[in-house]
C-alpha cells in the first residue's frame, strides 16, 4: 500500500493533505507515515515468524524518537552505532537488552556506557577491539557479550560507498582469522560468545550476494561449533533495498528476503537477528518542498527548491535517485525536462538530474519521494541552513515530531575568544 497519493489533484499523506502541513510547518519539511513504518515491519515479523528471531532497526536512517518509540513498541530491538544512538533508543524506552552494537571503532566510553545499559551483543570487528572490550568489562567486573563480525568477501553490487562484504572494506574480520579470533576471545574473562555477525552493505538489489554470504556464515558456525565454541547466535545485518525508481525493475520482496533467512538458517538452531534501515523507513518518508524559481538556463530550465543538498545529501554522495512529484496533480500541465536543484552555492546541489516532470509553477508545493531513510538523517547546517522539521503522520492526524531549528540557536552554539 502506497501511503502518499493523490487524491481529488492533491498528494496526501495516508488521510492528510500535503499543503495543510505546508501551511501549518512551512517548508521545507520532512513527512513520515506512522502507517507506512508498521507495514514494513509487520511484514518483516511475519515473514520471520517460524523463526526465533529479533529484528533490530538499524536507527541510522533515521533515528528520530516518535520513530524509535513507534518501532519500540511493536516488539523492536534496534543496531546501534555510537553512544549517542543508545542514548536515543534508551530514551524511546526499549530496553537494553533489546540491542546490538555494532560499528569500527567503539571508544572506551562508548564501551562502558553500552555495557551498563546491558546490550545483547556487542558485535566486534576487529582483534583490538575485542582487547579492549575485554579490558573496560573486567574493569566493571562483568563480561561483554561479543558476536565477531565476519568479512566475507562477497560482493553486495551495490554503490561502491555503501559497500561493506568485500575484503578492501574496513568492515569485520577476514574469514581465514574468524577461527583464531573465538579462540582468543574464549581464553578471555571479561568476553562471553554470544554469536556470529556479518553485513555486507546497503541498498541491495539481488538476493544472490545475501544467499552467497549467508552460506559462508553458516560454513563458519559448523565449523566452531565443531571447534567446540557455543554459536547461538547468527546476526545477518541489513542491507534489502527500496524501489527508488519507478522505471527500474523493484528489489527483492520482504517476503523473498525473509524466505532466504528461513532456507539458510534452518539447520542452525540459532536465533536470527536482522538489521533492517532502509527497508523499514525508506519508503515512509517524503521531503516536502517549495518551488522557489523556474529559471531558464542557456539549455536547461532549473527548478529551484527551497530544500537542498543539506537536507538530502543522497543525491549529491551516491548520485541517488529520488522520485520528484508535484503535490497538486499537474497531469494537465505541459511536460518539460528539468533539473530539480537547491539554494546552496555549488553545482552538486542537484537534487534530480534532467527529470521529464509536468511544469509546475512557483509557489507549487513538489515531494521528493522515499526520503525516510538516510535523508534527514544526514542533514547538516551547510550555508547555515537550520535543520528542517519532521513531521509524523498518523491516519488524519499529524505532529510535528522535530522542531525546525533556528538560525539564532544555531549561533549562539559558537564562542567567540576573548583576545579577538
Ligand atoms: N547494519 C549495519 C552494520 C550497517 O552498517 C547498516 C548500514 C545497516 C545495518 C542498515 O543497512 P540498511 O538495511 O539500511 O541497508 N547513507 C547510505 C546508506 C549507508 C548504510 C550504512 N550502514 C545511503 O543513503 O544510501
Amino acid at each position: 500500500m502506497n501511503q502518499f497519493q493523490h487524491r481529488n489533484g492533491i498528494m496526501h499523506a495516508e488521510d492528510v493533505s500535503l499543503p495543510d502541513i505546508a501551511a501549518a510547518v512551512g517548508t521545507p519539511v520532512y513527512v513520515y507515515s506512522a502507517s507506512a513504518v508498521a507495514e514494513q515491519y509487520r511484514r518483516l515479523s511475519e515473514g520471520l515468524s517460524g523463526l526465533d528471531h529479533l529484528i533490530c532497526y538499524a536507527l541510522k536512517a533515521n533515528s528520530n524518537q516518535a520513530l524509535l518509540k513507534l518501532l519500540a513498541g511493536m516488539g523492536a530491538g534496534f543496531d546501534a552505532v555510537s553512544g549517542g544512538e543508545i542514548a536515543r533508543v534508551l530514551a524511546a524506552g526499549a530496553p537494553g537488552d533489546r540491542i546490538v552494537f555494532s560499528g569500527v571503532g567503539k571508544t572506551r566510553m562508548e564501551m562502558r556506557d553500552a555495557l551498563l545499559a546491558g546490550v545483547r551483543q556487542f558485535n566486534v570487528e576487529s582483534e583490538p577491539e575485542l582487547e579492549l572490550l575485554n579490558e573496560v568489562a573486567l574493569s566493571m567486573g562483568t563480561r561483554a557479550p561479543v558476536a565477531v563480525r565476519i568479512n566475507p568477501d562477497v560482493d553486495p553490487k551495490t554503490h561502491r560507498k555503501i559497500s561493506t562484504g568485500k575484503s578492501e572494506n574496513k568492515f569485520g574480520i577476514p574469514l581465514e582469522r574468524a577461527r583464531n579470533v573465538y579462540e582468543t576471545a574464549s581464553a578471555m574473562d571479561g568476553i562471553r560468545i554470544a554469536g556470529l555477525d556479518l553485513h555486507i552493505g546497503s541498498q541491495l538489489t539481488s538476493l544472490a550476494p545475501l544467499e552467497r554470504a549467508y552460506r559462508k556464515a553458516a560454513d563458519l558456525v559448523a565449523v566452531l561449533r565443531s571447534d567446540g565454541f557455543q554459536i547461538d547466535r547468527i546476526d545477518l545485518g541489513g542491507g534489502l533495498g527500496i524501489a527508488y525508481d519507478r522505471n527500474l525493475p523493484g528489489p527483492p520482496t520482504i517476503e523473498q528476503w525473509c524466505d532466504l533467512i528461513g532456507r539458510e538458517t534452518d539447520k542452525l538452531n540459532c536465533e536470527i537477528v536482522i538489521e533492517p534501515g532502509r527497508l523499514l523507513v525508506g519508503g515512509a518518508g517524503i521531503l516536502l518542498a517549495s518551488i522557489l524559481y523556474l529559471k531558464r538556463g542557456h539549455d536547461r530550465r532549473f527548478l529551484v527548491i527551497d530544500a537542498a543538498m543539506n537536507d538530502l545529501l543522497r543525491p549529491s554522495m551516491y548520485d541517488a535517485h529520488h522520485e520528484v512529484l508535484t503535490v497538486r496533480d499537474a497531469s494537465d500541465a505541459e511536460s518539460a525536462i528539468l533539473d530539480v536543484v537547491g539554494p546552496i552555492c555549488e553545482s552538486g546541489d542537484t537534487l534530480a538530474v534532467q527529470r521529464s516532470m509536468q511544469l509546475p509553477a512557483a509557489g507549487d508545493l513538489v515531494a521528493i519521494m522515499s526520503a525516510g531513510a538516510y535523508s534527514s538523517a544526514m542533514a547538516s547546517e551547510y550555508n547555515s541552513r537550520p535543520l528542517v522539521p519532521e513531521v509524523l503522520v498518523s491516519g488524519n492526524r499529524f505532529a510535528v515530531v522535530r522542531e525546525r531549528n533556528d538560525i539564532g540557536k544555531m549561533i549562539a552554539r559558537d564562542r567567540i575568544p576573548n583576545w579577538l
